[in-house]
């Protein structure tokens, strides 16, 4: 194959001012085989505008990816449904991401190891898939944040900044106590996106004991109010996934009798679960 001429200056420096980048890259080699093979010209020009789009498509998602700052990779296909808490159709629901369009919150409250996180990061990954802006951040780093615009006075800049997310993703709240300054500072988040854009909450503490770990004049009912008030809440109570597995990669050593019983108990608590879980709507 002959090496492919390259680009005219002209064209080169046009295509460098609009900064159509891949276009300018894959110009020389698509040009020679466009004439080798007789392309029409509109063939031309598709080749090179889809490589284009599809090289922009490619680098906005990763540069979304990058700004939602997950801390893992999870993905709802690696989620198993039916050995969570979470009803099938609460989880499809979820999945369609129509509660982002529409701005509603979810709200994830369970024992750890139960799910949250891994649902929290999968449900995020996948509407950066789909366009959507999102944004991670467990609940400490999100009040250090807006602690840090406490010293030069840009709480509202990173407010404004933190809202022009379609989802934003507060994991592990509860996990530390806020102090009063921080437990104003997350209500302003909440104030913020009410109605505007979607949260997406996770705690470990059902909402009763909500107070323990926001000052006192916080009013936790008022928070939850805004919260809940357009809201998927899930309970996913039940065992730990990782207690599961663990005891799963044991289960070999385990007596075949001792393993009939374990499974029945397992199934019960299950069930219990089940029963426990709830969607859509108010209260704990
Ligand atoms: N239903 C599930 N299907 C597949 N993996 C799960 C499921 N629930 C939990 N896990 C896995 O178990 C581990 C703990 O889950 P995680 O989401 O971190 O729990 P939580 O945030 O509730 O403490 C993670 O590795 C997660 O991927
Ligand atoms: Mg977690």
């Amino acid at each position: 194959m002959s090496a492919a001429a390259e680009l005219a200056p002209d064209l080169a420096h046009a295509l460098k001012r609009l900064k159509l980048r891949t276009v300018r890259e894959m110009a020389p080699e698509v040009l020679q085989t466009a004439k080798v093979q007789r392309w029409s010209p509109e063939e031309l020009l598709r080749t090179l505008t889809q490589a284009e789009v599809r090289s922009r498509d490619a680098s906005n998602l990763a540069g979304r990816l990058r700004g939602a700052a997950f801390p893992v990779k999870k993905s709802l296909e690696e989620f198993k449904v039916a050995e969570s808490a979470v009803p099938q159709a609460t989880f499809e629901y979820l999945a369609s991401l129509e509660w982002i369009r529409a701005k509603e919150n979810l709200v994830l409250v369970g024992p750890a190891g139960t799910g949250k996180s891994h649902l929290l990061v999968a449900l995020g990954h996948a509407a950066v898939e789909v366009g959507l802006r999102v944004r991670y951040f467990s609940a400490i780093e999100l009040v250090e944040t807006l602690y840090r615009g406490l010293a030069d006075n840009s709480v509202g800049k990173i407010l404004d900044q933190l809202v022009r997310a379609d989802l934003l993703i507060c994991d592990e709240l509860g996990f530390a106590p806020l102090d009063l300054v921080g437990g104003q500072l997350f209500f302003r988040v909440v104030a913020a996106a009410y109605e505007r854009k979607s949260l997406a909450i996770a705690s470990h503490w059902p909402f009763e004991d909500w107070g323990r770990f926001f000052p006192e004049t916080v009013t936790t009912t008022s928070l939850l109010d805004r919260i809940l008030h357009h809201a998927t809440v899930v309970v996913t109570s039940g065992e730990s996934f990782r207690m599961k597995e663990a005891r799963s990669r044991a289960a070999p050593r385990l007596k075949a009798a001792d393993a009939v019983v374990s499974a029945k108990a397992l199934k019960t608590t299950r069930q219990e679960a089940r029963g426990a879980t709830q969607s859509s709507g108010r209260g704990s």
